[in-house]
């Protein structure tokens, strides 16, 4: 059975839905069979045809159970470590790629590449649909109300110098306030404080409990009148908390402070959607989606866009040069100067199609339970403390282990195939909070199973023993 829980947003299944899809899906312990997996949309792009795509690689139409997922995923039957089974749980760091996702570029280059929204040519025209098609899906998978909604971006952290720099920065005078959080990722706070060094602004912190939570209370006290803007991460890449992005939102409008929600790390867990949320700024990354390095999203509320003043200038973002004046685009093309990532922004939305075809809902039920399983488990390991134990959590099971450093404990896991990420996870703040300067930190994804957890597990017994015996 699983516990049942409260996601906090509205949009978000309630507890008791994920309680009962999880129950539903994954009865007990059993790989119980799913209903058939819808196959991803193929063929939005002009010219380009399903039957392309070799027979192996095509999505399944039959019925698969859980487990059957890894099939799409080539790179999880990879031996390392001198024929070991490779066991994937870097998944905060970043996400393996489906055969649908690898496909679907080399059929890009195979087939559309051209440079896009220029050239009157047929290939030009392929790769301008193929590429717009892929921002209305970002569009629709985080229900932002249109494709004018998103500007594509290197990655989260490119995104957040985006809205720092163009949005928020001219709107700051010296002594105003910016509110971050203290579980945020460094992307979340470098760039503020390039933005506060510049203009004299000031960041305020909000602060977390025992358990990585964020204080309500002591985040609503921070406001002042002269509070300009909020960044808060809506899942801790170091603790695994989701915070209620919601409420935050709610308590930063009340008092007239736009938001911006750092996605990285819910995206490919949790269903979003930013109009529900109501934030004002959304980012995230396509590796984290199982979609390229390279290319993410930021969504932005049309007053935000239409406010916000170029980032870059060249080539694409403007309407009208001449060496007197320049007229820039409309949003989002103002923000996109230069050639973009055409190749990798198709290969998101092919991602995006494939976790829409598995079912968003039944990877948050999915890894909602493997997590529990994983805490659980991990619990049982002598002189293992869990950094992290928000009642709210996703993904993430981060741990310390007595007597044994973190990088050491890397390094015998690394030697068993176990890849994970041990270190401060580009976010020292949030691991300082606990007296630590880094964790050990394995973090599933819905490829992931019970064997590999217990694998770990294993492997971790067998590093305590060496110490304690
Ligand atoms: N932000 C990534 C992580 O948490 C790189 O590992």
């Amino acid at each position: 059975m699983i516990t049942p829980t409260n996601f906090y947003q509205p949009g978000l299944p309630t507890a008791e839905q994920l309680a009962n899809w999880a129950n539903a899906y994954f009865p007990a312990d059993a790989a119980a069979p799913l209903t058939a997996a819808a196959a991803p949309a193929l063929d939005t792009v002009a010219g380009l045809s399903p039957t392309a795509f070799s027979p192996e690689y095509a999505p399944t139409s039959a019925p698969v159970s859980h487990n059957e997922w890894r099939k799409d995923f080539p790179i999880l039957n990879e031996r390392v470590n001198g024929g070991k089974p490779l066991v994937w749980l870097d998944n905060a760091a970043t996400t393996q790629r489906p055969r649908q996702v690898i496909e679907r570029l080399s059929y890009y280059y195979q087939h559309e590449n051209s440079n896009v929204h220029r050239g009157a040519h047929e290939l030009a025209a392929r790769s301008t649909n193929a590429y717009e098609a892929a921002r209305q899906k970002v569009a629709d998978f985080i229900g932002a109300p249109s494709a004018r909604n998103i500007v594509w971006v290197r990655g989260t952290t490119e995104g957040i110098n985006l809205v720092a720099q163009a949005f928020v920065r001219p709107r700051l005078q010296a002594g105003d306030e910016i509110i971050l959080t203290e579980l945020e990722h460094h992307a979340n706070i470098v760039p503020w404080q390039l933005v506060a060094a510049a203009t004299g602004a000031v960041l305020r912190v909000a602060p977390i409990n025992d358990a990585g939570e964020i204080i309500l209370s002591a985040y609503e006290n921070l406001f002042t009148p002269r509070t300009k803007f909020v960044a808060v991460a809506h899942v801790s890449n170091a603790l695994g908390t989701i915070t209620p992005v919601a409420e935050l939102t709610a308590i930063a409008h009340r008092h007239g402070a736009p938001i911006l929600v750092d996605g990285a790390q819910s995206v490919a867990h949790l269903p979003v959607n930013v109009a529900a949320l109501g934030v004002d700024w959304f980012v995230f990354s396509g590796h984290k989606i199982f979609g390229p390095t390279g290319i993410g999203a930021v969504y932005g509320t049309d007053a935000g866009l239409k406010a916000a003043e170029p980032y870059q200038g060249g080539g694409n973002m403007i309407a009208d040069v001449t060496f007197e004046k320049t007229q820039y685009q409309e949003y989002p093309a103002k923000f996109e100067a230069g050639t973009g990532n055409i190749a990798d922004a198709v290969g998101l939305g092919a991602a995006l199609d494939y976790v829409n075809a598995v079912g968003r809902e039944k990877i948050a039920a999915y890894e909602h339970q493997l997590l529990g399983y994983t805490l659980e488990k991990l619990r049982g390991v002598k002189g293992l403390r869990i950094i992290g134990t928000a009642k709210e959590k996703a993904s993430v099971a981060a741990f310390v282990l007595d007597r044994h450093s973190v990088e050491a404990t890397g390094k015998f896991l690394s030697a068993r195939g176990i890849a994970l990420r041990a270190g401060h996870h580009c976010a020292q703040p949030a691991h300082r909070r606990f007296g630590l300067e880094g964790s050990v930190r394995p973090s599933i994804a819905f490829y992931n199973t019970r064997e590999e957890i217990d694998f770990l597990v294993n492997a971790l017994h067998e590093l305590v023993r060496t110490i304690n015996n």
